[in-house]
């Protein structure tokens, strides 16, 4: 046990309730983000005269020794100590003596994790915006290459009217794109600096905090400092921004097992992002698409977690608090890992458009443009929705397709029907005769690629 306090104890801390306490096993995750806002505030209380240049000299070079011997394996972040701020510490006391223990001075480890916590989300935010990124211009390829490309649309998983694939994916580009936008919104709202407000009540020494904010790359300081140490609302704003993330993948991987199946052969993944069955030599199973939609749950979980946690606790710090670490990091690193792998897996999938352009074709997907052709010849839209649902009742019956009727069967249901009505139900206007903003027509959908490749031009990182 290395420990930051005992002068008021009289007794050891009992082994057990250590181990309850202790962090370091996941708040050594941050370590170069603790000795970097470390050297920010030595850096701060020279300025300030609080220590002399030569102190300051010494704790940089002690700090900088630290990092890089652990980054090159020769120190290892060891469980003896409680956690990643006692760590770096205690090494730097081992290495420079007094100076080191000067560095904690108008500090607190209330208001050092709040800062390392900001400060490693900070980054993985733009982490994960930029696979988001990534995702989104392959969302876009595929947009131009299948504006021609017809499939059904559905609504209640039944096949409504028909649609293109660019359409179809075009969808998920916006969602996606608010994914980055609010991305943004939280990285803008969070990046205030909590260094320096101390335990809870800021300190009696003359701290420049505007300094520190500035050297950490912060917009400026947060304000009052019982917030600062206990403010987590970054932390649910953005596990809330994961969950809505890993809501369209997962939505998206369902609709992708779907199109994967035999039933529908819409897709087929390549081999390298498919698996394989034990027992059952011909499965080709859609794996990542399904994992991505299991792990969808631990990222709610997390958001949930979080929020019942802080919905109870006083002001200021509370060691509840320390539970934001272990589900924070669990869900960037699950949120990471699906985007790579679901953009890898759409990147090299194969869109089998002989097979949506015939399963667009034998579900009475016209039927809404039938209807409307009736409209367009007088007859209201009311009437024209009762013509054809029978129209539709006696293709079924007789296993056909609107336009494989006859004239005659035609005008059996309405003697407003003529030979006009073929081309008017054919796929290719139904698609194409759509050409309100937002809808599938290709006119339509060039404009919408014309401002997604835009949008993406001007937002191309946080
Ligand atoms: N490990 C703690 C956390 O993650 C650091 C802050 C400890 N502060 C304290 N007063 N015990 O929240």
């Amino acid at each position: 046990m290395a420990q930051l306090w005992g002068g008021r104890f009289t007794k050891e801390t009992d082994q057990l309730v250590y181990n309850f306490n202790a962090s370091i096993s996941f708040d050594k995750k941050f370590y170069k983000q603790d000795m970097q806002g470390s050297m920010a505030h030595a850096r701060m209380l020279a300025k300030q005269g609080i220590l002399t240049e030569e102190e300051l000299e010494r704790i940089l070079e002690g700090i900088q020794g630290i990092l890089a011997d652990v980054e090159n394996g020769k120190l290892e972040i060891s469980d003896r100590y409680e956690d990643i701020h006692s760590f770096v510490e205690a090494n730097l006391i081992e290495r420079i003596g007094d100076p080191g223990k000067k560095l904690h001075t108008g500090r607190s480890r209330n208001d050092q994790v709040a800062l390392d916590m900001k400060l490693y989300v900070r980054e993985e935010v733009q982490a994960a915006d930029a696979l988001v990124r990534e995702l989104l211009e392959v969302l876009l390829r595929l947009m131009e290459e299948h504006t021609g490309t017809v499939m059904p649309g559905f609504t209640h998983l039944q096949k409504a009217q028909p649609i293109t694939l660019a359409h179809h994916l075009g969808a998920y580009f916006e969602m996606f794109r608010r994914d980055r936008e609010r991305l943004s919104d939280l990285y803008d709202r969070m990046n205030d600096c909590p260094l320096g407000a101390g335990a809870l009540a800021g300190t009696t020494y003359p701290l420049d905090r505007e300094y520190t904010a500035e050297l950490l790359g912060f917009r400026g300081p947060t304000r009052n400092s019982m917030d600062s140490v206990s403010d987590r609302d970054y932390l649910i704003e953005l596990l809330s921004a994961l969950s809505t993330i890993m809501m369209h993948l997962s939505r998206f991987s369902e609709e992708i097992i779907i199109w994967n199946t035999n039933e529908y052969q819409f897709v087929e993944m390549d081999d390298a992002y498919s698996t394989g069955s034990s027992i059952m030599p011909q499965k080709k199973n859609p794996d990542i698409a399904e994992l991505v939609r299991g792990k969808t749950g631990r990222v709610y979980g997390a958001l949930v977690s979080l929020l019942t946690t802080m919905k109870g606790l006083p002001l200021a710090y509370n060691k509840d608090m320390q539970e934001d670490k272990e589900l924070t990091f669990d869900a960037i690193d699950t949120v990471k890992g699906c985007l790579a792998l679901f953009r890898g897996m759409l990147d090299t999938m194969k869109f089998n458009g002989q097979k949506m352009a015939d399963s667009a074709r034998n579900g009475f997907t016209n039927a809404t443009d039938a209807a409307d052709y009736l409209v367009n010849h007088g007859v209201p839209f009311r009437d024209a929705h009762g013509i054809i649902g029978r129209l539709v009742l006696f293709c079924i019956e007789r296993g056909k397709a609107i336009e494989e009727l006859s004239m005659e069967e035609l005008k059996g249901i309405s003697p407003v029907f003529e030979k006009d009505l073929y081309e008017a139900v054919s796929l290719k206007t139904c698609v194409d005769k759509r050409e309100t903003l937002g809808a599938p027509g290709e006119k339509a959908m060039e404009r919408e690629i014309a401002l997604s490749r835009e949008w993406l031009e001007a937002h191309p990182a946080i």
